[in-house]
Parts: C-alpha cells; sequence; structure tokens
C-alpha cells in the first residue's frame, strides 16, 4: 500500500506523481485482468478496456472509485472487491493513471459528468 504522496510542486506536475503512483498499482493489481490501461492488451475477454476506446470515461468520479474499491454493487459483479487492500489515495492514484490515457474531450466530458453527479448529490463523499 502507498501512504501519501511526496509534496513535489504543483498542478499537472502533481497530477502527474499521481498518476505514476497509479501506474504501480495498476500493473500490481490490474493489468493481468484489464491487460494495457490504454488498450486492454493481455487482459481477459471480460474485463473491460479503460483507454479511449472503452466506456469507463462515461461513469463519475464517485461511481469509478467505488466500482474500483468493489463497494458499488451491479448485476453479475465479477470484478474483485479491493477493500483493506486499497487505500482511499490508492483509488484515486489509480484511477488518475487511468484518465491519464483519456482523450481530452472524454476527460473534459467526464469531470462535468462527475460535477452534474455532485450538484445532485447523489455520489458520496467525493469532493
Ligand atoms: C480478476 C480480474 C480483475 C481484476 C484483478 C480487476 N478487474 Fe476491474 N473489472 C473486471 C471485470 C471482469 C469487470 C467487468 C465488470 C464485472 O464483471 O464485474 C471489471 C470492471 C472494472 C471497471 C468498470 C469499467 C467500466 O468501464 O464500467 C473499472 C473502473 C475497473 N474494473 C477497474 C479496475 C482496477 C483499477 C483494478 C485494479 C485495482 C481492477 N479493475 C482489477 C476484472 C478485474
Amino acid at each position: 500500500m502507498i501512504v501519501g504522496l511526496a509534496a513535489c510542486g504543483i498542478g499537472s506536475s502533481s497530477e502527474d506523481a499521481l498518476a505514476k503512483e497509479g501506474m504501480a498499482i495498476y500493473e500490481m493489481h490490474c493489468l493481468n485482468c484489464h491487460g494495457e490501461a490504454g488498450t486492454g492488451e493481455g487482459g481477459l475477454a471480460n474485463a473491460p478496456v479503460h483507454g479511449p476506446l472503452g466506456h469507463t470515461w462515461h461513469h463519475p468520479d464517485w461511481m469509478l472509485k467505488e466500482m474500483i474499491l468493489g463497494t458499488f454493487d451491479y448485476p453479475q459483479k465479477t470484478m474483485p472487491s479491493f477493500v483493506g487492500k486499497l487505500s482511499d489515495s490508492d483509488v484515486e492514484a489509480v484511477l488518475e493513471y487511468i484518465k491519464s490515457g483519456w482523450d481530452t474531450p472524454q476527460i473534459v466530458w467526464q469531470k462535468e459528468v462527475t460535477l452534474k453527479w455532485n450538484e445532485l448529490n447523489q455520489g458520496e463523499d467525493d469532493q
């Protein structure tokens, strides 16, 4: 488990550092099922691709975080739970890594969807 982030600058450089942490987590816990983050290459046939060709970017942040952690329930769930294995900041980091592969319009759209969900207050403890 990765604890905290080195305070190393502002803006996009701290996002880059977070994505870098997330890459290590992804490689350790996600790669064998989801394959290469951008293309899904090498992954299982039933594990969705997280890159621009997948639909992961359609979901708001709170939902993605719960999906990653395993606290979001949906029918026929097969993805393992990471409760007790990944901290909230690990989940943030791995999500940042996934986002770093999206196209700019997808990033912009997903940010808006996340804000709208937060406005409607349907998500949980998402800031
Ligand atoms: C044992 C294989 C397996 C592992 C390990 C795994 N996943 Fe998954 N994941 C799946 C499958 C299969 C699905 C499709 C939904 C389902 O069956 O639960 C999924 C769904 C998802 C979704 C929803 C995607 C979407 O587009 O709706 C996200 C996000 C996700 N996984 C992220 C991760 C992350 C991040 C990790 C590592 C921390 C991870 N998964 C580890 C198999 C896995």
